[in-house]
């Protein structure tokens, strides 16, 4: 168990262990309780430009309430990008929904709107708009072919928090926008979520979804203040729509709070080391980082990169990596495998829990072909180290595995 002394510093240096405490010494620990989680969903909200936050108890949760607060439902088309986790899929399937994949663009890796526009049925009820890496995609685009099509936007922002498109931050564009808090997003409190939005009947009906369909949640509060003698009633009625229990504890509630109020600090963390990086790739042209478009910001969750090294040099991913790591580098992830070719898509396993839905639906290689190409291709380069001097280190590593491949 790591003391607090070696506990990570970008994790752990502000209100964290102050704001536990008060908790612990509470009287309830409990979500419903409100003080820690509504104090929360107020300032996210207020940081993000929105009116409403709902806090969750994962960046899933979310995901799965926001389709279900549209109107997503059985047999309803939900467009996601072909490069992104498996959770925009799951949180469709569990919408009883049918993911419909759409490519994405070579140099950003983000979703290609001109293929959103080609995936569009009648049957389409939402766009799910992933900001992979921490880029935006491109969500004015995206927002004008929801409203042209009376679709909703639900934007995926677990990986990206503060980012910019031509000014606006992401997270504006979506009728919902979801962020992560699990343990290696920016925001963290090792497992959680949230979703902002400015409409207060999409906060109401996702904040009932997260919780237990109970009536008398409002968009803007997460517990039931009622007089107790309305409900000491064997007549009295709760529930007013299906629900789960996706509730944040106030533990995860103030652990985000604090990691909040240090926010800008952490993204400029992951900024600063993904800028040193990128710099250092400036000496070779095989590997080539995420382009962040004209008037975009980029909060580096992660430096995405396209590795093409077995086609200019002769050194296949693998061995280029084995170097890397050889020579003392850390943290290239490979990306996810698409989400179609997962077995539990491409072998039909969904199709059980609701099979008249997904009588015809089968998803197969060859989809989104830009997606699959990249994705073998994709580096994934840690950005969130303690400090810089820590990632100038593994950026001279780097340095060196370039000048080692030029012989
Ligand atoms: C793009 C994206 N969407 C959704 C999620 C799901 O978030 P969580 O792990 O909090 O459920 C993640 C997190 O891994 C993610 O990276």
């Amino acid at each position: 168990m790591s003391t607090p002394e070696q506990l990570n510093p970008s994790k752990y240096l502000g209100n964290e262990l102050k704001y536990l405490e008060k908790v612990l010494r509470a009287e309830s620990w409990s979500g419903t309780s409100g003080g820690w989680t509504q104090t929360l969903e107020q300032e996210f909200a207020k940081k993000m430009g929105m009116r409403y936050g709902i806090a969750f108890n994962s960046g899933t949760a979310t995901l799965h309430a926001a389709l279900e607060a549209v109107g997503v439902g059985a047999g309803d088309e939900v467009i996601s990008p072909a490069l992104t986790v498996i959770m925009d899929t799951t949180a469709t399937f569990h919408a009883n929904a049918i993911p419909v994949y759409a490519d994405v663009n070579p140099e950003t890796f983000n979703i290609d709107p001109i293929d959103v526009e080609r995936k569009i049925s009648n049957k389409t009820k939402a766009i799910l708009a992933v900001s992979l890496y921490g880029l935006p995609p491109d969500l004015p685009k995206l927002r004008q072919i929801a409203d042209h099509h009376g679709i909703a936007l639900i934007e995926d922002n677990a990986q990206c928090v503060l980012s910019t498109v031509n000014g606006s931050m992401a997270g504006t564009f979506g009728d919902l926008a979801s962020y992560s808090f699990e343990t290696t997003k920016h925001l963290s409190c090792g497992e959680g979520g949230i979703l902002v939005t400015n409409s207060e009947s999409l906060a109401e009906i996702a904040r009932k979804i997260g919780g237990h369909g109970f009536k008398n949640l409002k968009a803007e509060e997460g517990r039931t203040r009622l007089n107790q003698e309305i409900f000491q009633n064997p007549d009295y009625l709760r529930h007013d729509v299906l629900g789960w229990n996706y509730r944040l504890s106030e533990f995860g509630s103030a652990v985000a709070l604090a990691q909040l109020e240090r926010l800008e600090q952490l993204v400029d963390l992951r900024i600063k080391s993904a800028s040193l990086f990128i710099e250092a790739m400036r000496e070779c042209d095989y590997l080539i980082p995420q382009l962040t478009p004209e008037g975009y910001t980029n909060s580096y969750y992660t430096l995405g990169v396209r590795y093409e090294g077995e086609e200019r040099i002769g050194v296949s991913w693998k061995e280029f990596r084995a170097e890397y790591v050889k020579q003392g580098g850390d943290g290239i992830y490979s990306a996810w495998m698409v989400p179609y070719l997962e077995p539990m898509v491409a072998t039909r396993q969904f199709a059980s829990r609701c099979p008249s839905v997904y009588k015809e639906v089968t998803y197969a290689a060859g989809l989104c072909p830009v997606a699959e190409q990249v994705q073998k291709k994709l580096m994934q380069f840690k950005t969130n180290y303690r400090d810089l001097d820590l990632a100038q280190k593994k950026v001279e590593i780097l340095a060196n595995v370039i000048r080692t491949f030029k012989g």
